[in-house]
């Protein structure tokens, strides 16, 4: 089968069995031509709570299907590729997070929604990229635990000067990775270039970009502007598909270290296999998960 003989079968079979496919804008091109919904991570639990089939297919990261079913318990929720982690998620768990919240007891734990279900079971709040500010903000304590990601929480930080806010040392591997000598090159290379970073990269490569923020705002940030080049400081499909979308304008990498490869692990023959039953991973959470879970993520929801 080619490409498009695959995305027909795709189609057929997505409307045979109910399922509503969720694609994290790093998902290759294919794959969002195929998906019913696209975006960033907050986006797409949202579009599926709002769905009304009966079973949702998730292309992206385990933590992404996870908060899909945690805000539709009574929904099939699947995972195209059951290999695709979080590094970020994978770094801090239940365990080690209950630890350190007995050394800061009055402290109001934050966490990216890049955590595991079973990590949000215990803490107070969840943050995506595009609204961690405000919600920072909006909480009445100013003694602030913020996990995992170091890097968003000293962007956070920053916004927020009134408030207290403790770091771990934990952060995505990928976005960390880029350093400001790669800005510099860039810079040099597309020098009318706008650089446009996400939050996860080191404060020292925010400090020189011109706009932060999540997926979706990096791609409404540059389909707006009126400036014509632009380096995508976050992975690398971003700068394609704005590509796609927004031709007489120029998308450059800003470095080609920003590939995930857990993202880049779901494939089209993944969405088919887990379509016709043969592959794919169906999510299962307990009830006292998904309860505990969505305490955080409805806070979320409140202070956003
Ligand atoms: P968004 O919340 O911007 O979709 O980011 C998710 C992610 O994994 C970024 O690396
Ligand atoms: Fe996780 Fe980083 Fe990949 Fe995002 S880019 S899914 S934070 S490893």
């Amino acid at each position: 089968m080619n490409i498009i003989e695959l995305q027909n079968k795709i189609v057929e079979l997505k409307k045979e069995k109910d399922i509503c496919i969720l694609a994290h804008s790093y998902q290759a091109h294919e794959i969002l031509e195929i998906a019913d919904f696209t975006g960033d991570s907050y986006k797409l639990s949202v579009d599926a709570a709002k769905a009304t089939n009966k079973n949702i297919l998730m292309c992206g990261v385990r933590f992404m299907a996870e908060t899909c079913k945690i805000l539709s318990p009574d929904k099939r929720v699947f995972l195209a590729q059951p290999t695709a982690g979080c590094s970020m998620a994978d770094q801090m768990d239940r365990q080690l997070i209950s630890q350190i919240k007995k050394m800061y007891p009055n402290y109001t734990v934050v966490a990216y929604i890049n955590t595991t279900a079973d990590l949000k079971t215990i803490c107070d709040v969840c943050v995506t990229s595009s609204s961690a500010v405000k919600i920072v903000n909006n909480i009445k304590n100013k003694d602030i635990l913020f996990i995992p990601d170091c890097n968003l929480g000293n962007f956070v930080a920053k916004q927020c000067p009134d408030k207290n806010i403790k770091l771990l040392n934990g952060g995505c591997p990928i976005h960390a990775c880029v350093n400001t000598d790669d800005v510099k090159k860039a810079k040099e290379l597309h020098p009318n270039a706008e650089v446009l970073v996400h939050p996860e990269c080191v404060p020292e490569v925010v400090a020189m970009a011109d706009y932060v923020g999540s997926t979706s705002g990096i791609m409404n940030y540059a389909v707006k502007s009126d400036k014509k080049d632009f380096i995508i400081g976050t992975e690398i499909s971003i700068a394609e598909h704005l590509q796609y979308m927004c031709p007489d304008k120029n998308f450059y990498a800003l470095s080609l270290k920003l590939i995930c490869p857990n993202m880049k692990s779901t494939t089209l023959a993944d969405v088919y296999n887990c379509l016709a039953g043969k592959g794919g991973e169906e999510i299962m959470l307990d009830d006292a998960t998904i309860k505990d879970a969505r305490k955080c993520i409805d806070e979320m929801i409140k202070l956003g």
